[in-house]
């Protein structure tokens, strides 16, 4: 054999040796494409929970279609738990024939109509949360199920799994997926319990990173055995996730809850807050009934334009002074998103050195020294506002509330 050729098969031996070891399970092989930026929808649980019907579903999708949402980028209509009847004779789940008298497909047909899809939740365990028939031992059967009936995208919860280890339950749902054929956003949502950001990318296109989130803003919800979390809480259980999220995988802070209760300048602050995490964007509140300011919030393109930038990188929280944090985000193009959070209780008179500041990002080793590069800044909730990064920012930040900003590159400081 001549020693090219030798030396080429042992690097693929080696290389496939490699891959073979680090491949969690040896399965890597989920639809691809998909996702490909933060998946961005809606999903009935936090407004709706239990309450769900074919009529509100039908409701929403027309919503979306002609709210401007859907022009915005919103995608997917999920439904959360409780569509579920029993499963037949064959064991194939069925749908609750009350409140989704047309069938599932039927359904699905509606919603694609529209140019948007369709979007189901199961569990990996015996029940769902609600107690709803569960996927396992049916993965197969139900994932085929689901593609006959048009689905676009799975959540697939946590619940009643004891005994199950969560990546093996996870890895049987994406093969049952793709041996259905049918390209399919795989949802994995075990709460972040199992560190799913360590082996979830072969299987998903998204993991919970956190429990439940609810409509406040600075709070914890202590339910005895688990709590719900409030924005701030959520946003802090974020802090060294952004390595393992990237197009088609990502960490899930959890649905919005943007219209569910909390203040204008709260909604807006944890919108652009997961803008920055580039979360999924998935809206949690009434789409049929919702304020101008709500929809406002939910349609900001250019706050959209920063969360769906090709390059997926997640944010990272450059530095916190008298309880403002300021948060970097890297663009394409050389541009940036700041995101300056006020998460004190009463309003800040805050101050922004641009040229004190040296930003280095330890992931993409993108940095910027504002003595030597200039940035024209846009704020991103007021387009009259615009500077320079010549100057400093002077600016009240309300409580609870952020200034957002995109950097643009407008050349160099001329000595
Ligand atoms: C879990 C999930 C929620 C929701 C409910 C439904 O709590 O984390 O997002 O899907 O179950 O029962």
């Amino acid at each position: 054999m001549p020693i090219f050729t030798r030396i080429s098969r042992c690097a693929w031996l080696i290389s496939s040796i490699f891959i073979i070891s680090n491949t969690p399970g040896a399965w890597a092989d989920k639809f691809e494409q998909l996702a490909m930026t933060p998946p961005m929808g809606w999903n009935s649980w936090n407004h709706f929970g239990c309450n769900v019907d074919e009529k509100l579903i039908k409701a929403t999708a027309d919503a979306m279609a002609k709210n401007g949402m859907k022009a915005a980028g919103y995608e997917y209509v999920n439904i959360d738990d409780c569509w579920h009847g029993e499963r037949d004779a064959n064991g194939n789940i069925q749908v609750d024939a009350e409140r989704f008298p047309s069938g599932m497909k039927a359904l699905a047909d509606y919603v694609h109509k529209r140019g948007l899809k369709l979007g189901i939740y199961s569990d990996a365990g015996w029940t769902t949360c609600a107690g709803k028939p569960g996927s396992r031992g049916y993965e197969f059967q139900d994932a085929k199920t689901y593609a006959s009936w048009g689905i676009d995208y799975l959540k697939y919860d946590w619940c009643a799994t004891d005994g199950l280890k969560a990546e093996g339950a996870y890895q049987t749902m994406s093969k049952a997926i793709v041996e259905a054929g049918r390209p399919m956003i795989l949802s994995i949502c075990e709460w972040g319990d199992n560190d799913p950001w360590k082996w979830a990318e072969p299987l998903g296109q998204l993991w919970r990173t956190t429990g439940d989130i609810y409509a406040c803003f600075d709070c914890e919800y202590d339910h005895g055995t688990w709590s719900s979390w409030g924005v701030i809480q959520i946003l802090d259980m974020q802090d060294e996730l952004r390595k393992y999220a990237g197009p088609g995988h990502w960490n899930d802070p959890d649905m919005m809850e943007v219209g569910n209760g909390m203040t204008f300048e709260e909604d807006r602050a944890h919108f652009s807050m997961w803008a920055m995490l580039a979360a999924p964007l998935i809206a949690g509140n009434d789409l049929r009934n919702m304020s101008k300011e709500t929809l406002s919030i939910l349609s900001n393109d250019d706050v959209i334009a920063v969360d769906q930038d090709a390059l997926g990188i997640q944010g990272f929280k450059y530095s916190e002074k008298d309880g403002v944090e300021t948060w970097f985000k890297p663009l394409e193009n050389g541009e940036w998103a700041v995101a300056m959070l006020n998460r004190n209780n009463h309003d800040v008179k805050f101050k922004f050195a641009w040229r004190h500041e040296k930003v280095t990002d330890d992931l993409t080793k993108r940095s910027i020294d504002f003595n030597t590069e200039i940035f024209n800044w846009q704020d991103l909730w007021d387009n009259n506002n615009t500077g320079t990064t010549k100057e400093f920012v002077k600016t009240t930040i309300k409580r609870h509330d952020v200034l957002m900003l995109k950097l643009t590159p407008a050349g160099e400081w001329k000595r």
